[in-house]
């Protein structure tokens, strides 16, 4: 970390890879320093992304209350300031949700809300010393419009999205303000998931609609992925203060329209388009318990 800065700085959360990785030059470029953090800050050879003059790595792991603490004080002992975070680090194990075992979903809300409350209340007596300050929250569409297979990424993104909006109505007059970014689907280690390579146990209800979903999800992943740096170049916008009063920033065409479409659509109508669109026909109670008839155990 450099002394007392001159520039406003950034800390991210989660810069290892994707979306968070991006941000880092998208906000330097726009003339912060960011302190880039991630899990595991040593060790490895650093992407060029984390060389820049004005960028510091530090270690930060957000289901650690101690690591968030050390990190936040080294930058406001060194820097003497945080003037925008950017509560970027997430996961999305796919699964459906009732087959998802207890620990899935406490790994991910401990990682993609509760993560998120820690590092915030970390820096808000800071911001709120200052008399201003932004946090950027890196939601999702999926926040908004919940997808087959990424439910329990879903509910922890809608919680993401509550706690936010709450956050952002407590510190009216603070100086302090809130933003939720909502990409659609791009391209980073996040759709790397081993569920979709792996076999899927034959004897489950849900392995007809499981081997449909992996079907659309493929070639999803294949052909329709944006260039993360999309997100990026709209965080640090937010983050320097160009994204207008609004709380809720969608990113790709994918995400503005289904969320516009969820809002517009009769439930009826929008759940048999929301089935049709993941490769899943039918209405859903004539399916539940029922197997593919093969004499395979696993779906390939
Ligand atoms: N890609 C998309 O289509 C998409 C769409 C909507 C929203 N998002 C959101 O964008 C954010 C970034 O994801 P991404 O797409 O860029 O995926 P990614 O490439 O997998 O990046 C996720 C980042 O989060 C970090 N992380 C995970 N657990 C952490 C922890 N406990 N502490 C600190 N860092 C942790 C990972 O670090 P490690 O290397 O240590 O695992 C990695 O740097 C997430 O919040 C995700 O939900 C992504």
């Amino acid at each position: 970390m450099p002394g007392r800065s001159e520039r406003p700085v950034a800390l991210v959360t989660g810069c290892s890879s994707g979306i968070g990785l991006r941000t880092v030059p998208a906000l330097s470029d726009r003339g912060f320093h960011v302190v880039a953090t991630m899990r595991n800050a040593g060790g490895r050879t650093r992407p060029p992304e984390l060389e820049g003059e004005h960028v510091s790595v530090l270690p930060l792991d957000v289901r650690s209350a101690g690591s968030v603490r050390d990190c936040v004080d080294t930058v406001l002992g060194t820097a003497g300031r945080i003037d925008v975070l950017v509560n970027n680090a997430g996961i999305a194990p796919p699964n459906f949700v009732e087959e998802a075992p207890l620990p899935e979903w406490h790994e991910v809300f401990e990682t993609n809300l509760f993560g998120q409350v820690t590092v915030t209340n970390a820096v808000l007596p800071a911001m709120r010393h200052a008399g201003r300050g932004r946090v950027v929250m890196v939601s999702s569409l999926s926040g908004r419009v919940p997808t087959p297979l990424l439910g329990v990424y879903s509910a922890s993104k809608s919680a993401v999205e509550s706690y936010a909006e709450t956050l952002r109505l407590e510190l009216r007059g603070t100086g302090v303000r809130v933003a939720l970014i909502e990409p659609g689907a791009f391209r980073t280690g996040m759709w790397h998931s081993p569920m979709l390579d792996a076999d899927f146990p034959k004897t489950s209800p849900y392995a007809g609609d499981f081997a449909r979903l992996r079907a659309f999800y493929r070639d999803y992943i294949d052909h329709h992925l944006g260039d993360p740096d999309r997100v990026a170049q709209t965080v640090a916008r937010v983050a320097a203060g160009r994204g207008g009063r609004r709380l809720r920033h969608p990113v790709g065409a994918d995400a503005r329209t289904q969320i516009a479409l969820r809002a517009a659509l009769p439930w009826a109508v929008y759940e048999r388009l929301a089935r049709a669109l993941v490769g899943l026909g039918g209405r859903a109670g004539k399916r539940a318990g029922k197997t593919e008839p093969s004499d395979a155990e696993t779906v390939r």
